[in-house]
């Protein structure tokens, strides 16, 4: 939560600071603030709102220097209040800090600075970092003066911290929360993701917990809380600058809907080689283990964890391997039955969600093997996991994910043939026939969205709706959830997924003639019929009915108020076609009511605390 991004220059840094946290501000938006220095002196501006209401008020371009740090805010500790907004300050006003995360005993740390004579102004325990670190600076030099207050510090956090009287240096320092560093020609960034300063540079060095950075325009030192300097790789990324803008679209959500064709054949690029799925070697599962796995655990949060529904039904189902999925954030917290035939996967778009890397840890203290799925490379849980599949999407701006989750399905199907073909529960030709299903995903994503004028026409005549039930079944169920989350997330409609023939057993008494009822509804030899026969139970109760169905069926038209088609396809890959529609009936939905589509009220795209 929270975005956090600093840079240090030869050069005047005012632009590169506001564009650097305006591609952040997906991460929390409730408050916004930077820091200069400026002849040794904090310049500091702040407000609440978004990053374009303060900026009106305060105008940011006006701070002017080479060093400077920024934030954007999603409220944890504090109200939403000018006085909560980052950057905070210690009493002298010489120590400057933005922080991503919890500081788990700030309120014994503050009572016991409170006691030694430090005046707090704030309710954050943000302010606790600044003062604790200007206590330490009593006897020590800067450097030391961070990593002990930091040694003090239990929770996560992602730093960005300037001292006024060392004017050419930026700090910033990690523990459970994501932070990068860039690095640049004469000058050099922190940022709590890649995107946001890749216009300036696409080097990048990942800190890993528990390390602290001091940078100059020209140099990058690293060392750890015991003071011990480590040797860092400088990776370079291969995302594009243009990659992370909105490329003419009015939204983010909008353009990372239209792009998942792309996303899916990049997903798919090269590794199907004739009928074999070959990954790259951040795999790392040798094919023995694979071919000895008695259960699958997969783990993971909000849409992540729908994916994670539909890889169950494709596991099982083909691979014929008992699948298990949860919550991660339940997961941290039980004690799982583990044994070394288990493969435990975490799929997570960002890599930082900080459930996902609980659980990931958790696991791994059972000695299993680990897998994640993941869409930001070098984030953490790829690297704590023992192998990786990067889902192809490229940078996901939107806080809705759209193109994460078709990538994680494609990524999931790939998994499921190559486990099928190693354990031989699936033929040659079946595996073959899979292979064709998918190859034709991103031609058939794009008729989906040659579609969008109908679903336009249903988001025109439903947007004013309070209420909406999404059904679907087997592989469809979780495409269900994923449609009404997609909904409650960015037009706040309360809407609800279920397994379609659950309906009977409650929310069918929701049912009126103001009630949308979208059904996921294409064509499959396993529960088809019975869709049929829900689709009726909604009609003869008055429900508005949506459907999603196969190219050419004359059933559904006839029971429905709207049809949308999508391509046919193979059961397995029919989750990745219904959710299309879902996905832009939701945009329109929020576009027409007139809602910040990419920053949805209360929401942030990473949840990097618990
Ligand atoms: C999706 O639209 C949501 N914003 C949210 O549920 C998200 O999927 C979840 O927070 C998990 O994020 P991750 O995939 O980055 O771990």
């Amino acid at each position: 939560m929270c975005g956090i991004v600093g840079v240090v220059s030869s050069k005047e840094i005012n632009e590169k600071l506001f564009n650097g946290l305006s591609n952040l501000e997906y991460r929390g938006y409730d408050s916004v603030g930077m820091c200069f220095i400026n002849n040794k002196n904090f310049k500091i501006k702040k407000g609440v709102g978004k990053l374009e209401e303060v900026h009106k008020k305060v105008n940011f371009l006006r701070l002017q220097g080479n060093v400077g740090i920024g934030h954007c805010r999603w409220s944890t500790h504090g109200g939403v209040t000018k006085k909560n907004a980052h950057p905070h300050v210690d009493c002298k006003n010489k120590i400057s800090v933005v922080h991503n995360g919890i500081i788990e005993n700030y309120s014994e740390l503050k009572d016991e600075l409170i006691r030694q004579g430090h005046k707090f102004y704030s309710q954050t325990d943000t302010e606790v970092i600044a003062h604790l670190i200007e206590d330490n600076l009593k006897d020590s030099r800067i450097e030391d003066a961070v990593k002990l207050a930091l040694n003090k510090i239990e929770g996560s956090y992602a730093l960005g911290i300037l001292f006024a009287d060392a004017p050419e240096k930026l700090f910033a320092a990690r523990n459970e929360s994501p932070l990068i560093i860039g690095v640049g020609g004469n000058e050099n960034f922190i940022a709590s993701d890649v995107p946001s300063i890749l216009s300036y540079t696409n080097k990048i060095i990942y800190l890993e917990d528990k390390e602290i950075a001091v940078l100059t325009k020209d140099k990058v030192k690293i060392f750890d809380l015991n003071g011990v300097n480590k040797n860092k790789k400088i990776h370079a990324i291969n995302w594009s600058a243009e990659a992370a803008q909105k490329s003419g679209y009015k939204h983010f959500m909008l353009k990372e809907i239209y792009e998942q064709p792309r996303a899916i054949a990049d997903t798919l690029n090269e590794r199907i080689r004739n009928s074999d799925v070959v990954f790259e070697k951040e795999f790392n599962l040798k094919n023995d283990f694979l071919r000895k796995i008695s259960r699958i655990v997969v783990v993971a949060c909000g849409t992540s964890w729908h994916a994670a529904l539909v890889g169950k039904f494709m596991l099982e189902e083909l691979a014929k391997i008992p699948t298990e999925v949860e919550y991660a954030s339940e997961f941290r917290y039980r004690h799982p039955l583990l044994d070394n035939n288990t493969l435990f996967i975490a799929i997570s778009q960002s890599g930082e969600t900080a459930d996902t890397i609980a659980a990931l840890k958790e696991a791994k203290k059972y000695g299993v093997k680990t897998l994640s799925i993941c869409n930001v490379m070098g984030s953490s849980i790829t690297r704590i996991s023992d192998g990786v599949i990067y889902t192809r999407a490229g940078p996901e701006i939107g806080v809705a994910s759209t193109k994460a989750f078709t990538t994680q399905l494609a990524v999931l199907y790939l998994l499921t043939i190559l486990l099928a073909k190693l354990r031989k529960t699936l033929n040659e030709k079946q595996v073959k026939v899979m292979i064709e299903g998918i190859r034709k995903i991103p031609l058939q994503l794009q008729s989906v969205l040659d579609e969008d004028y109908e679903i336009l026409k249903c988001a025109d005549l439903y947007y004013h709706k309070l209420n909406s039930i999404y059904l679907g079944r087997g592989v469809n169920f979780p495409i269900a959830l994923e449609g009404a989350l997609k909904l409650k997330e960015v037009s706040y409609i309360h809407a609800e997924g279920y397994p379609a023939a659950e309906m009977k057993h409650g929310p069918i008494a929701l049912i009126d003639k103001n009630m949308p009822v979208v059904v996921i509804a294409p064509h499959d030899i396993y529960t088809y019929k019975k869709v049929l026969g829900n689709i009726e139970e909604v009609k003869a109760r008055g429900g508005i009915i949506i459907a999603i169905a196969t190219d050419n069926d004359d059933n559904i038209p006839k029971k429905s108020k709207h049809t949308i088609f999508i391509p046919k396809t193979l059961y397995t890959l029919s989750s990745i076609l219904a959710v299309v529609p879902l996905q832009l009936l939701a945009y329109h939905i929020a576009d027409k009511l007139g809602y910040d589509v990419d920053k949805p009220r209360n929401l942030s795209k990473t949840v990097t605390v618990e």
